[in-house]
C-alpha cells in the first residue's frame, strides 16, 4: 500500500524506541542531531518537562516530536519525519498530538532556521506566526525565527 494512504497512528514514546528515535535525528536532522544517549534519557521519562511522541505506520517508528512543557508554554523541540513517508500528514498527525495533551489556553512556541523552507511552510500551513527572528542564531550563520500557535488554535486546525 502506499505510504500516504496508509494509517498513522501517533502514541507517547518509549525506552523501546531510543535507536528509532536515535536513527530519525541522524537521517533528518544532520548535526543538529541528538545523541542516542540525549534521546535514551528523554524516553526514559526522568526529565520530567520533556514529553516524546513517536509516529507509526504499519508498526514503524516514521517521525517523532518532542515538547518541553513548562508553565503555560510548550517549546516544541523536534518534529520530524523519515523522508520516505513525507508530505503524508504525519508530522501534521505528531502536532495535533502536541496540541491535544497541551491545555488548551498554552502557547506552543519553537525555533527553526529562516532556510529551512520547508518547515516554515509546515507550521505556516499549521497557523503558525513569526515571534521574533534571532540573527546569525546557528553555529553557520543562519538566522532562527522563533514561531508561536496556541494549542487552541492548533486543535482547531486539525479537526477541521
Ligand atoms: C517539516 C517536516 C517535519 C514536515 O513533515 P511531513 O510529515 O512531511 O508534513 P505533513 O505531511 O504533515 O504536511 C502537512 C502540510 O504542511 C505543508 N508542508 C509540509 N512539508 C512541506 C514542504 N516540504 N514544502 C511545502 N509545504 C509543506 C503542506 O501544506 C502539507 O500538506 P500537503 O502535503 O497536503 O500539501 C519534515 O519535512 C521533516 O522532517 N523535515 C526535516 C526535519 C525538520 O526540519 N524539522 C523541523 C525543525 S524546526
Amino acid at each position: 500500500m502506499d505510504v500516504h494512504t496508509r494509517r498513522v497512528d501517533v502514541r507517547d514514546g518509549t525506552p523501546d524506541d531510543a535507536t528509532a528515535v536515535a536513527d530519525l535525528e541522524r537521517a533528518c536532522l544532520g548535526r543538529d542531531a541528538w545523541s542516542e544517549g540525549l534521546v535514551r534519557e528523554g524516553l526514559s521519562g526522568t526529565l520530567p518537562t520533556v514529553r516524546y511522541l513517536v509516529a507509526e505506520v504499519g508498526g514503524e517508528v516514521v517521525g517523532h516530536a518532542v515538547g518541553s512543557h513548562a508553565g503555560d508554554v510548550v517549546e516544541l523541540q523536534r518534529i520530524a519525519v523519515r523522508r520516505d513517508h513525507r508530505r503524508s500528514g504525519v508530522a501534521a498527525a505528531l502536532l495535533a498530538q502536541v496540541a491535544a495533551v497541551a491545555a488548551p489556553e498554552d502557547r506552543v512556541l519553537l525555533e527553526v532556521r529562516e532556510d529551512n523552507t520547508g518547515a516554515r511552510a509546515f507550521y505556516d500551513r499549521a497557523g503558525f506566526v513569526e515571534l521574533a527572528r534571532r540573527e546569525r542564531y546557528y553555529a553557520d550563520g543562519a538566522a532562527a525565527l522563533v514561531l508561536e500557535a496556541s494549542a487552541s488554535s492548533l486543535r482547531t486546525a486539525s479537526s477541521a
